[in-house]
């Protein structure tokens, strides 16, 4: 199987999983950390709305706890036209990844669109020394 498709199939299942009795959204995320490992996550909401969390950030926090730091590539699924990450979820992603990886874009059929981890966050914040 294709990196693509390893990513799509945990995604898709994670995505089975997802806890979201209140958007009624399901999200599955699958990273695919530096070495070799995939990371799937799912959105867990919450009846204090602002307390839910993405499916991407379920994936990183995954990644961080086996102990990996660095994303090699993403995918993102839902039942939508394009379900591209929200904002913090992009500087989530940024925080662990080159400007060039991947970040694939599915709905149950299969991957829609990709993009850079760049194109999805121009001018990302990082935190550098005061001048
Ligand atoms: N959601 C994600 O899990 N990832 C995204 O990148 C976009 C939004 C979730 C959050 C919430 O549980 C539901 O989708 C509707 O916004």
């Amino acid at each position: 199987m294709s990196v693509i498709d390893n990513l799509f199939t945990a995604a898709k299942s994670a995505r089975v999983n997802a806890y979201a009795p209140y958007s009624d959204f399901k999200v599955g995320a699958a990273i695919l950390a530096e070495d070799g490992t995939v990371f799937p996550g799912c959105n867990v909401e919450n009846a204090a709305y602002p307390q839910g969390v993405c499916a991407e950030a379920g994936a990183i926090n995954a990644m961080i706890l086996a102990g990996q730091t660095r994303i090699a590539e993403v995918l993102v699924i839902a039942d939508a036209a394009l379900c591209t990450p929200c904002g913090g979820c992009r500087q989530k992603l940024n925080e662990f990844a080159d400007q060039s990886v991947k970040v694939h874009v599915a709905n149950l059929d299969g991957v829609r669109r990709t993009f850079t981890v760049g194109e999805l966050l121009p001018a990302g914040f990082e935190l550098n020394e005061k001048n």
